[in-house]
């Protein structure tokens, strides 16, 4: 922030009585500009008048003259929309929306003290808020509060680009994977494993799975349509219920077993040996499950287990995993 919220206030204030001639004087209501609006208590008490004395809104046509391509781009945007918002007014239509009342700004623009609010120079929080006013609901954003982006300051804007965005839908700095992977490179090195899901190709995307805007789970996750875990979604004939639940797949859940992202192994198991897995927990003395009858040869070696106990995420036909 170049200045202090108060000085700003005052200097917005003084140019409006140098152009009161001109100015229109909006509704008589104090002007609702989001987190760069002063508390009403710094208000000077000599200045009442101030609160009636709104900057004038100033429609996109007028920054179109000196921002022809800022125009340009928000018009063929989504956000185009809001000048259909009657309702909320002239504040929640056009450029002063998300730049704040820039009237002070229009008619001396080289003034470096009456710039508009500037993306570039904010403070992650108060970026979410200018986009929260209207952002705030819908089922996409309900977690925005408690989300590890937020809360990491990660704001809307390192996702988002609203006039130089590369992806034709949702307005996006750059398209997915590439996105996510600006920032997490041990995300990025676990897909290019020779078992992976193939996100980089474009079959499955970061947020089939995450929701970047938070969710009420851990690590962001989505659920499936019966609010099971994500992996459902998409591998239903694995959900049962079957005759015969095979206990970890219910209670520990897949990445018990799996890496989501992916690894160096077949079918993107944590171990590189089948075996490995299954003794992780087939052994007599270390867990609830019992251990291989003692005709199974323990050894690591051994047949893949799955080549007999093939049904290995539950059966409804066999206990112990057959067919
Ligand atoms: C008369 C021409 C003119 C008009 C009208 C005008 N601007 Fe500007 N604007 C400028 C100039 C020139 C600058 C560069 C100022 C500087 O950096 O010194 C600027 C800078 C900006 C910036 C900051 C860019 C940055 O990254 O530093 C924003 C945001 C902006 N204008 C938004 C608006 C909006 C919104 C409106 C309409 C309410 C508007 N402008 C109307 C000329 C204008
Ligand atoms: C939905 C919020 C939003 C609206 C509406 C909006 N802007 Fe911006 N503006 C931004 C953001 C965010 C940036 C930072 C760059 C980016 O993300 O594209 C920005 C950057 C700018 C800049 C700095 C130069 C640049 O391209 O980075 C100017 C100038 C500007 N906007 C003018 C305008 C004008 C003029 C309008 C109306 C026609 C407008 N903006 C409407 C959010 C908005
Ligand atoms: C004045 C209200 C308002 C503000 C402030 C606002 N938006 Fe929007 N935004 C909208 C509306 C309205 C739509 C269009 C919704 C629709 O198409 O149904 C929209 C759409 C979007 C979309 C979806 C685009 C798509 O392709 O579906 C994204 C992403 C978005 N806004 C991000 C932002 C970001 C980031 C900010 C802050 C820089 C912001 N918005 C500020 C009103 C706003
Ligand atoms: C970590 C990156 C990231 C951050 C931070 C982020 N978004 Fe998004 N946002 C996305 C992605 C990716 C999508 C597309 C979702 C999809 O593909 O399902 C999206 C979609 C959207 C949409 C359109 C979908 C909808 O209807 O809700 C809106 C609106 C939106 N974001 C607003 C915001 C706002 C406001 C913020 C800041 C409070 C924000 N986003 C922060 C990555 C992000
Ligand atoms: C197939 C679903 C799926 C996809 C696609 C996916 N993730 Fe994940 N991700 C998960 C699961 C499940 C976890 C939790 C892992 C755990 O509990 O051990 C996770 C965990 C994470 C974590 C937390 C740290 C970690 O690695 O455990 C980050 C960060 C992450 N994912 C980022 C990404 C990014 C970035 C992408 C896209 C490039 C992506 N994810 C794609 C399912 C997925
Ligand atoms: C500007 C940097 C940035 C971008 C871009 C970004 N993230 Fe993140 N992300 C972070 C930071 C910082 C954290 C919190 C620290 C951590 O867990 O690594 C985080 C956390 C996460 C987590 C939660 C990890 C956990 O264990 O709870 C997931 C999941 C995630 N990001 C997914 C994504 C996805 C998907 C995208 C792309 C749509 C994305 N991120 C884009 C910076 C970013
Ligand atoms: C958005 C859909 C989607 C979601 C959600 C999803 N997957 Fe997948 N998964 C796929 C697709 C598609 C394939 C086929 C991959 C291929 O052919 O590249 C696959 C393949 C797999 C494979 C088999 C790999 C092989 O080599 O045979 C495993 C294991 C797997 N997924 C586990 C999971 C787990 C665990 C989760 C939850 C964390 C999950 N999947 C969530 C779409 C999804
Ligand atoms: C107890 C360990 C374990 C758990 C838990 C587990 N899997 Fe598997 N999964 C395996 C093994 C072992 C294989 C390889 C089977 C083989 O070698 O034929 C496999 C293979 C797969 C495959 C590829 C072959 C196929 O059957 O389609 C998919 C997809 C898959 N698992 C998804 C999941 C999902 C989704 C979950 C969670 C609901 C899950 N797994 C939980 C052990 C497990
Ligand atoms: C995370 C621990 C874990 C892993 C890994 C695991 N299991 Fe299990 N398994 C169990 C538990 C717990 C039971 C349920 C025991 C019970 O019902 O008393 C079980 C049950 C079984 C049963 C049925 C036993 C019976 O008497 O009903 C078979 C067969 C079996 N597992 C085979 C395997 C194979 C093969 C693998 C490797 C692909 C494997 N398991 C991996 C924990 C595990
Ligand atoms: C050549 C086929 C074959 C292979 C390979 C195999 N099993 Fe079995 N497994 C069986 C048979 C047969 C039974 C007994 C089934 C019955 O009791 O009806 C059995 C039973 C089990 C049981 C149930 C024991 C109990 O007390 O209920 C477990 C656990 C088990 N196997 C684990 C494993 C593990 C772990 C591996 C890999 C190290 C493995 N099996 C490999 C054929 C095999």
């Amino acid at each position: 922030m170049p200045m202090t919220r108060p000085s700003r206030a005052l200097s917005l204030f003084s140019f409006c009585l140098m152009c009161a001639a001109l100015v229109v004087v909006a509704a008589g209501k104090p002007q609702d500009a989001g987190q760069n609006a002063p508390p009403p208590s710094s208000t000077p008490p000599a200045a009442p008048a101030a609160q009636n004395q709104a900057p004038p809104p100033v429609d996109a046509d007028t920054c179109k003259i000196c921002h022809e391509d800022n125009y340009n781009s928000w018009a063929n945007s989504p956000h185009w929309k809001t000048t259909y918002d009657t309702r909320g007014g002239p504040l929640k239509q056009g450029c002063e929306t998300c730049h704040a009342p820039a009237a002070a700004h229009a008619s001396d623009p080289t003034n470096q003290s009456l710039l508009p609010f500037t993306f570039d120079k904010s403070e992650p929080k108060d970026i979410n808020a200018r986009c929260l006013t209207c952002h705030a609901t819908g089922t996409e954003a309900m977690h925005l509060t408690e989300s590890v982006h937020r809360l990491s300051d990660v704001s809307c804007v390192s996702c988002h680009s609203i006039h130089h965005a590369e992806t034709k839908e949702y307005l996006l700095a750059k398209p997915q994977p590439e996105l996510c992977y600006t920032c997490h490179l041990q995300q990025k090195a676990q897909f290019n494993m020779p078992f992976h899901h193939r996100v980089n190709e474009h079959l499955v995307q970061c947020t089939d799975c995450h929701n970047p805007h938070g969710t009420v789970g851990e690590h962001q996750l989505r659920v499936s349509a019966t609010q099971s875990v994500v992996c459902y979604k998409c591998h239903e004939d694995k959900q049962g219920p079957f005759v015969f639940e095979h206990e970890p797949v219910k209670t520990e859940g897949c990445v018990m077993c799996h890496t989501p992202h992916g690894g160096p192994n077949p079918h993107m198991l944590k171990t590189s040996n089948v075996n490995l897995l299954c003794l992780s927990c087939h052994t007599t003395s270390f867990s609830n499950a019992p251990g291989a009858p003692s005709f199974h040869n323990q050894a690591a070696q051994y047949q893949a287990c799955t080549l007999c106990h093939t049904q290995i995420h539950g059966s409804n036909f066999s206990s112990v995993f057959f067919k």
